[in-house]
């Protein structure tokens, strides 16, 4: 549970006025780091650095070295889930991750809850590490996938352009697919709560694909599994701060902040800031939205950026962060000059 309030980070998510918010970035540990490129090459595939509690736990701190974040997320991958839950996984050089596809109920047999924390403690030890290694100011995250975007990619059998058949599933059997959903809800709240117990502050739940979804479906797939996770969490750690990164979600995101009850909410590069500040920043803490393209051409154009950022949301409590994940091509350069735009904002 949370221990130390001093962080910045746990500030900003319990509401306070802060001189400055926190700042982290979404995949801030990866590619775009050639000391990840090389620790990546010698840990083989890249379950076997996930799993690797060592490996692991050093390229969470990685970008800790580099640059003055508030906060440091676990060093995992949100399809680990459906690795422990016996889908075969594999992640194929230049194409992601690909999935022997479940494309229908009578295929659920082949998934286990049983067996789900075996596969998954070298990640519950990569948290415990972490509690005691991360510099003092700097905050734990932990985090897991969103049902509906881990099913995209367990249905798809990787990343997918238009959804199709897992739309087909949803929309022509909405009770089967249902109960792959419930699966995944049942496993991401155990999967957290095991974060938690290991060490993590914080959780934040990646929904990357939820904005592909309709309106009443949004509802369905994304907010009530989202609220059931959330409450799962809640029921044995009622102060536990949640983030909720419904990519996509537009307009719905008012819905979504109401119905799940997330302590902040995650913007993606789309949302309109001004918007956000009135709609969504009274009800809820806000993260991101700084295009991730953004920190790959750098100068003053980001720098411009961040500041409209940082005055349009200084009305409330804010996380600066991107809009989504940064990309392999950002050259790390830039990411100190972000930082220091942070750092000296209002200075
Ligand atoms: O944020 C962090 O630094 C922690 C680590 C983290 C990874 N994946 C490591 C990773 C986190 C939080 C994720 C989340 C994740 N994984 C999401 C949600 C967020 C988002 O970016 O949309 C999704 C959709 C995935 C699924 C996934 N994993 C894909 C599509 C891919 C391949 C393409 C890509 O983005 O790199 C991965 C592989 C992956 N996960 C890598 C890393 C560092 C690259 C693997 C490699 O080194 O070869």
């Amino acid at each position: 549970m949370p221990t130390s309030n001093n962080k910045r980070f746990l500030k900003a998510l319990n509401g306070e006025k802060l001189d400055r918010p926190p700042f982290w970035l979404m995949r801030q540990a990866g590619r775009y780091l050639p000391e990840y490129r090389k620790l990546r090459a010698e840990a083989g595939s890249f379950l076997d650095l996930c799993y690797s509690p060592k490996f692991a736990e050093e390229v969470t701190l990685q970008p800790l070295r580099r640059y003055d974040f508030d906060a440091a997320i676990l060093f995992a991958d949100i399809l680990l889930i459906p690795d422990a839950l016996g889908q075969p996984l594999d992640y194929k050089e230049g194409e992601g991750p690909v999935l022997d596809p479940i494309r229908s109920a009578k295929e659920l047999g082949s998934l286990s809850l049983d067996k789900i924390h075996e596969r998954l403690n070298p990640v519950y030890e990569t948290v415990n590490r972490l509690s005691s290694s991360l510099p003092d100011h700097c905050a734990l995250i932990g985090f897991a996938g969103a049902p509906w975007t881990v099913a995209t990619y367990m249905v798809e059998g990787r990343g997918s352009k238009d959804y199709v058949n897992i739309k087909k599933w949803a929309y022509s059997d909405p009770v089967g697919f249902g109960q792959l959903i419930d699966i995944l809800v049942v496993a991401t709240t155990e999967y957290l709560l095991k974060q938690v117990e290991a060490g993590a502050e914080t959780i934040q739940i990646f929904d990357t694909w939820a904005g592909v979804l309709p309106d009443s479906e949004f509802l369905k797939w994304v907010i009530e599994p989202t609220k059931r996770i959330v409450d799962g969490l809640r029921a044995k750690y009622p102060q536990l701060p949640i983030i909720g990164f419904p990519k996509g979600a537009g307009g719905n995101l008012i819905e979504f902040v109401k119905t799940t009850k997330v302590t902040a909410v995650s913007l993606d590069t789309a949302t309109p800031l001004e918007w956000a500040a009135k709609e969504i920043q009274p009800h809820t803490v806000v993260q991101g939205n700084l295009d991730p393209i953004s920190v790959v051409t750098g100068g003053q154009p980001m720098v411009d950026r961040i500041h409209h950022i940082l005055e349009t949301l200084s009305g409330g409590s804010h996380i600066f962060n991107l809009g989504h994940g940064i990309i392999p091509q950002t050259p790390p350069e830039n990411v100190d000059l972000l930082a220091k735009t942070i750092h000296e904002w209002r200075k």
